[in-house]
This record gives structure tokens, C-alpha cells and sequence, in this order.
């Protein structure tokens, strides 16, 4: 590996087994390369078979163990080695050099968690220059103005906001994009009940704090009231034209959603730049234009619609009134993202209920002609529904929808209740006990959602996350805090650990559960590319328990301070105090991923 990223263990193998099958197979190019991390064993390459199959159907008949045999003989010589063993049908079992283990986890120790070298997973050459970062624009939370910010605009949030962590940390350049739902018919709705409710509104601050109730009158009126519908018809067209007064309007509905979403955000610590709906109107209008010259519009009932390849249902262009749809702003989104932002890889991150939508405009770019000569990656995120504990879809105890700010606050209580029933001795300053609420709530919340295979739907349950076993934000911090207290205890500091860890030998074959965990911590970089190409987070979620498991396993029965029985001496072993240090370094990098502050105490 080169000296500005970590090993890929897993990767490196592949590569190795896939030069020794080239080699020994060279008139056979497109040879299956099989290596997984194994279960009696480090790795396994499961190549033989398939192989033998292959060659024996076309007349070379040869036995997977005799194909074993083969491609062993022609792996190139290499340090990450350790044993190599055959077992039944033509399983090839690696053992990794303990060596190599012990050189990994120096490297952390005295580098720090390097990203692993994944900008090669999208191809920008050509477009932006070699030198560049590949750019990824990311669109996710994407709430609507004076509508609720519901629990699947939290999912998207959280599952957005931690794939671009991710992709910030192995060092693309990200944009994250807010598509606030912040034009259209609602806004002439609000606009019309406001000027007849509150028409000295451009001098005075309206009575509009609670947007949704307000939101719900103008409804009322819209369904009930003939001339009013008229008027909020009208402010829509007013305010597609840009009119000045009815885009001062426009602006201070919008302001009020945004203190509701910002408050959110602050406190769940996303970042995030807003660019709604309102963005892509003069977009919008050039864009059926392109589509209408590239005659790539039938006129269906009054509709302008856009047929897709292999697609039943077309994308709807403009209504039979003149107006845009959603399909309209995001065959805007995508081309601006394309052309404008010159994105190489594009993400939205929306619930899978508009797996259909994304597809659509997806194919809908292809054909327009958007993506040719771009060697560009799209990818739409999506995710389940948010369940109750019931199993049906989450509701407040009134059975409405729930108000994340509620959510949040219950959170924080649950997590305060918690904390005192763990912290019995009182060990933590008031201080800690706020800053832990929080932390712990939050990542609680986060993980829970996090932590599942994000295209099913999940369980919300505070019981659950809350829960100090099993696979939880929970665990995982307490474990944490648990391993940073041995450095404390053992009053060894950081400058210490980084000389010891230059000086000393690291031998961890003594000890098998030490070279277990150290083995174990060597994988975040295999796992942190795989993530980043499924974009499925959980796979980071499943490792950092198996981390935790595993070190608890090691801690069980591998004293970092040992007393001497007879002189009562105290006595450090370093390598194992050194092994922690990396574990925690390791634990905290995929909290960081994820959007969750891990505390020092708890
Ligand atoms: N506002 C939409 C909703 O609440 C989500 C928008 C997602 N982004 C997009 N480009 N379509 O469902």
C-alpha cells in the first residue's frame, strides 16, 4: 500500500489470486475470482470449482483440487501471507502473516485511520481534469415547506447525511443538496390566506409560527371556497412569473418552515445547503424547450408527456394547464447536476415508494441525451418505511403523524433516564451528564436506522436502541467509553503510545485472541470500500459490533495492568494497551462516518 491510504486486505487478495488464475489460465481471460473472508479461516478463495467446471465444459477436463493446486503455485510471492491450506473440493484457506497484522496496526497506530484509496470507483478523467476530486452531488432530507418534516424525511436525512460523511472522508468533493419541496400549488394556497388573514404582512411579522395549522385553514378554504381557490390559483401564476409582492409572500412562509428544519438539523448535526424546488423554475422552462426540440414530447390529453424505454408509465412534462410537475423538476435537477455542477457521480436519497420516479428520470436523461460522453455514476438511495412498535406505519399516541421535534425531545428524555440508571455513583459532572444526553439520544436514533438494511422497513423502538446489549448505538458507545478508559486508568498519554508504538515489537501470535482483534481492526478498509460502493451503511454498523464483540472477547481474558501478586508491582503491557488505542481509533472513525459523537466518559 502506499503511504497516504490504508491496506485493503481483502482487495489485495483478490488481486493476488486474480494475477496467479491470469497466469495459469491464460488462454481462459474471463476466469471467475472468488475470495471471501473465511470462517475457519482468515480468506478463502473459492475459485477451483466454478473454474474446473468451466474448463471441463469446454473439453479441458480437470478436477477443482488439481486447479487449487495450480493457482497456488503461480500466486505471486507476498508479505500478506501467511499459511496457505487446501480443503475439500479445491477451497483455498489464507492465513495472513502475523506480520503483516502487526505492521497494519502499527500503521495506524502512528498514522492515524487512513481512508482507504476509493476515488477510482467513479471515472472522471477527461471531464474535470486527472487532478481534480471526483465531485458527488448528493441530494437528500428534502423536506416540504409548511407541510411536516416526517420521520421519512428523517430517514433520508440521517442515511444521506452519512454517505456523504463517508464520501468526505475518503476525500471526494461533496455537494449536499437540500430539495426543499418549496414551489407550487401549496404556495398559492398560503399566499391567497395570507393576504386576506394578514395584509399589513410586508410591514409586520404574520401570525403564521405554527405553518401547519395554517397550512391546513388555507386547505380548507381551497377545497370549500370557489373564488378563494381562483385567487390561490392566480398567486401560483404570479409566482412563477417572479411577481415582487407575491414573492415577499412566498419568502416568509418559507422562512418560518426553515427555523423548524434548521432547528432540526442543528441539533442532528447535518449540513446541508438548501436549493427547493423554487431553484429550477426558469430550468424548467428551458428544459422543455430541449425536450420539445428534440421532439421527445406527445401531446396525450392535453399533457405533455415523455415516453421511456422499457417504461410503462411516461413521465408527465407539462399539465394540461401549463404547469410543471415533479417529474418536470427533476428532469431539471438531474440536468443541472449533470451539466452545471459537471457531477461524476450523482445520489438521491429518496424512499423507495419513488424507486419508480428516480427510474424514470434516470432513463428520462439517458434519452434526452444528458449523460452521453459522461462517464458518470447515478444512483438512487432508497429506504423503507418507518414503522411503529405495532408494525404499522409510525403514529403519534393520538394517531397523527409524529413531529420529529417531539421525537427528538422524547429522545432526550428517554436517554436522560438512561444515563441516570446507569451513572448510579454519580461519576459524571453535570456538564457530562448534558453533553452524554444528547450524544447518546441522537446516536441512538441515528444507529437504529443506520444499523438496518436500509431497503426494508423498519421497527422504531426507543426501547430498543436504548437497549445496552446487542447491536445498538447504546452498546457500541458504552463499549467505547469502556476502552478509553484503560489508557486513563493505566496513565499512559498520548505521546507515550505513539513512542511505544515506533518502539516496541509487535507480536500478537502470544495471544490468540490478541491477533484475532488486531486481525479484526485491519478490515475497516475493506469494509468502508464495500460500503461506499453498495452505499449500504449498515455493512459498517454490522463490523463495528463485530469490532466491539471482539475486543470484548480479547479484554475478557487479556489484562492490559497486571499486579504483580508478590511485590505488588504494577506492571503495563504495552502491546495489548497499544492494541485498544487502535480499536477505539478504529470505533471512533466509524462514528464519525455515521454522525454520531462517541463520549470520552459515560
Ligand atoms: N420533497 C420530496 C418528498 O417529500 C422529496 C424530494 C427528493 N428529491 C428529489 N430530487 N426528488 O417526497
Amino acid at each position: 500500500g502506499d503511504s497516504q491510504h490504508s491496506y485493503r486486505v481483502l482487495d489485495t487478495l483478490i488481486s493476488l489470486f486474480e494475477q496467479a488464475i491470469r497466469k495459469a489460465f491464460p488462454e481462459d481471460v474471463t476466469l471467475p475470482v472468488l475470495v471471501v473472508p473465511g470462517r475457519q479461516t482468515d480468506y478463502q478463495c473459492n475459485s477451483a470449482m466454478p473454474i474446473a467446471q468451466k474448463l471441463t465444459a469446454a473439453g479441458k477436463k480437470i478436477a477443482p483440487t488439481e486447479v487449487a493446486k495450480i493457482i497456488v503455485e503461480n500466486l505471486p510471492k507476498h508479505e500478506i501471507f501467511g499459511d496457505i491450506q487446501f480443503s475439500g473440493p479445491g477451497f483455498i484457506n489464507v492465513t495472513i502473516a502475523a506480520a503483516f497484522v502487526s505492521e497494519q496496526i502499527r500503521n495506524i497506530l502512528l498514522k492515524g485511520i487512513l481512508p482507504p484509496n476509493v476515488l477510482n470507483i467513479v471515472d472522471n478523467h477527461g471531464s474535470q481534469g486527472e487532478h481534480k476530486k471526483p465531485k458527488v452531488v448528493i441530494d437528500f432530507s428534502a423536506p416540504n415547506i409548511a407541510k411536516e418534516m416526517h420521520v421519512g424525511h428523517l430517514r433520508s436525512t440521517i442515511i444521506g447525511d452519512s454517505i456523504a460523511r463517508l464520501l468526505e472522508y475518503v476525500g471526494f468533493d461533496v455537494l449536499r443538496l437540500n430539495h426543499l419541496g418549496d414551489w407550487g400549488t401549496q404556495f398559492g394556497m398560503l399566499i391567497a390566506h395570507l393576504r386576506d388573514k394578514f395584509p399589513e404582512y410586508k410591514t409586520k411579522s404574520p401570525p403564521i409560527g405554527d405553518l401547519l395549522s395554517f397550512y391546513k385553514e388555507s386547505k380548507k378554504r381551497f377545497d370549500n371556497e370557489p373564488d378563494f381557490k381562483q385567487r390561490a390559483y392566480e398567486c401560483v401564476v404570479k409566482l412563477q412569473a417572479f411577481d415582487p409582492d407575491i414573492i415577499h409572500a412566498w419568502k416568509l412562509t418559507c422562512d418560518v418552515s426553515r427555523q423548524d428544519f434548521e432547528y432540526i438539523y442543528k441539533e442532528l448535526d447535518i449540513k446541508i445547503i438548501d436549493r427547493g424546488e423554487s431553484f429550477y423554475q426558469s430550468r424548467m422552462i428551458d428544459v422543455v424547450k430541449e425536450l420539445e426540440s428534440k421532439n421527445l414530447l406527445k401531446l396525450e390529453e392535453g399533457r405533455k408527456v415523455m415516453y421511456l424505454p422499457d417504461i410503462d408509465v411516461p413521465l408527465t412534462i407539462v399539465k394540461t394547464d401549463g404547469s410543471f410537475t415533479y417529474d418536470t423538476s427533476d428532469m431539471a435537477t438531474i440536468k443541472q447536476r449533470l451539466e452545471e455542477e459537471n457531477g461524476d457521480w450523482l445520489i438521491y436519497v429518496i424512499d423507495s415508494g419513488q424507486a419508480l420516479h428516480m427510474q424514470s428520470i434516470f432513463a428520462g436523461a439517458r434519452v434526452a441525451g444528458w449523460t452521453k460522453g459522461k462517464n458518470v455514476r447515478i444512483d438512487h438511495v432508497g429506504f423503507g418505511v418507518v414503522l411503529g412498535e405495532d408494525g404499522k406505519k409510525l403514529k403519534s399516541r393520538s394517531g397523527e403523524t409524529i413531529r420529529l421535534r417531539d421525537l427528538l425531545d422524547e429522545g432526550l428524555g428517554r436517554s436522560m433516564a438512561k444515563l441516570k440508571e446507569t451513572d448510579r455513583q454519580n461519576v459524571l459532572t453535570p456538564e457530562e451528564i448534558e453533553k452524554a444526553q444528547k450524544s447518546v439520544a441522537y446516536a441512538c436514533i441515528k444507529y437504529a436506522d443506520l444499523s438496518h438494511n436500509r431497503n426494508s422497513d423498519y421497527i422504531f423502538s426507543f426501547d430498543r436502541m436504548l437497549d445496552i446489549r446487542g447491536n445498538t448505538a447504546a452498546y457500541l458507545l458504552y463499549a467505547y467509553t469502556r476502552i478509553r478508559s484503560i489508557g486513563r486508568t493505566a496513565g499512559v498519554d498520548q505521546a507515550t503510545l505513539k513512542a511505544t508504538a515506533h518502539d516496541i515489537e509487535l507480536n500478537f501470535e502470544i495471544e490468540e485472541r490478541e491477533l484475532k482483534l488486531a486481525k479484526c481492526i485491519i478490515k475497516y478498509a475493506d469494509i468502508f470500500t464495500r460500503v461506499l460502493d453498495e452505499l449500504l451503511m449498515h455493512g459498517l454498523c454490522e463490523f463495528m459490533y463485530q469490532l466491539a464483540t471482539t475486543f470484548t472477547d480479547f479484554y475478557d481474558r487479556c489484562y492490559c495492568v497486571e499486579k504483580d501478586k508478590v511485590t505488588g508491582e504494577v506492571r503495563l503491557n504495552y502491546r495489548r494497551i497499544l492494541l485498544c488505542e487502535a480499536t477505539a481509533n478504529v470505533l471512533k472513525q466509524c462514528f464519525e462516518i455515521l454522525g454520531i459523537q462517541p463520549l470520552e466518559r459515560m
